[in-house]
């Protein structure tokens, strides 16, 4: 059975002391309670080998929000991916609109981060979704499906069947304005069978495909309980235990 998971993605927010306080407050509040799904935190990069101290029984799992498409050296302000799996984080997130949006990350260059994500261990969830003009002239799936075979599909098999996707709409990313429960599931079940032509059935059964944008404690339920859609990518819903909670206990 392919993995549930909720993971939240903080974007550029919190300081070190607002991070671990944050944190520390999580990790209360989920003491003692059954959780069904796989709880991810993503912090910026300055959190992460604190994040791993503070989770260090690992009932919730540490992710990065990138990392550098070049394995070392002379690539100033870059963090590689072989030093994020040395603060024990076990994730990263690639390809998030913002990143491809503002900082011109392109399906090529996606492709390198992906590559040295998997060679140092670490999961990576992969971002993908269509901007409005795209939704709006009915272009979602081949834009999505572009993505897919541009950024992931020079991988094995065996490799394809350690990522993790999300989709996440770029309209829905912040607004306030979630896909339907059934625009989602519509787009899981497409991109499941894109998975199955190329890697087979088995494969796509057992990717998990997360949806991100304005997912909230009063939609997750309906969200989730598609059988296509394996968790949630959470951003502003992820910065406050309260808001943040009540999404991993969705399932
Ligand atoms: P919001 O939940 O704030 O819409 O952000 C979604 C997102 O981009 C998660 O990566």
């Amino acid at each position: 059975m392919r993995k549930k998971i909720v993971a939240g993605n903080w974007k550029m927010n919190k300081n070190l002391r607002e991070g671990a306080n944050l944190a520390k407050e999580l990790k209360a509040a989920m003491a003692g309670k059954t959780v069904n799904c796989e709880v991810v935190v993503c912090p910026p990069f300055i959190h992460l080998a604190l994040m791993s101290i503070i989770f260090e029984d690992k009932t919730i799992k540490v992710g990065a929000q990138n990392c550098a498409d070049k394995p070392s050296g002379a690539y100033t302000g870059e963090v590689s991916a072989a030093m994020l799996a040395s603060t024990e984080a076990q994730y990263v997130i690639l390809g998030h609109s913002e990143r491809r949006a503002y900082y011109g990350e392109t399906n090529a260059i996606l492709k390198e981060k992906v590559k040295l994500a998997l060679e140092n261990k670490l999961t990576p969830i992969f971002c993908i979704g269509e901007v409005l003009e795209e939704r709006e002239a009915d272009r979602q799936n081949e834009v999505v499906k572009t993505q897919i075979e541009e950024g992931l599909f020079d991988l094995s098999a065996d490799d394809f069947g350690k990522i993790v996707l999300a989709y996440e709409p770029v309209w829905a990313i912040g607004t306030g304005k979630t896909a339907t429960s059934e625009q989602a599931q519509e787009m899981h079940a497409y991109i499941r069978q894109i998975l199955a032509e190329k890697y087979g059935e088995t494969v796509a059964n057992e990717t998990s495909i997360l949806y991100g944008g304005s997912c909230n404690a009063g939609n997750a339920k309906e969200l989730f309980s598609n059988p296509d859609v394996d968790g949630g990518l959470i951003g502003g819903a992820s910065l406050k235990v309260d808001t943040f909670l009540p999404i991993v206990e969705a399932f």
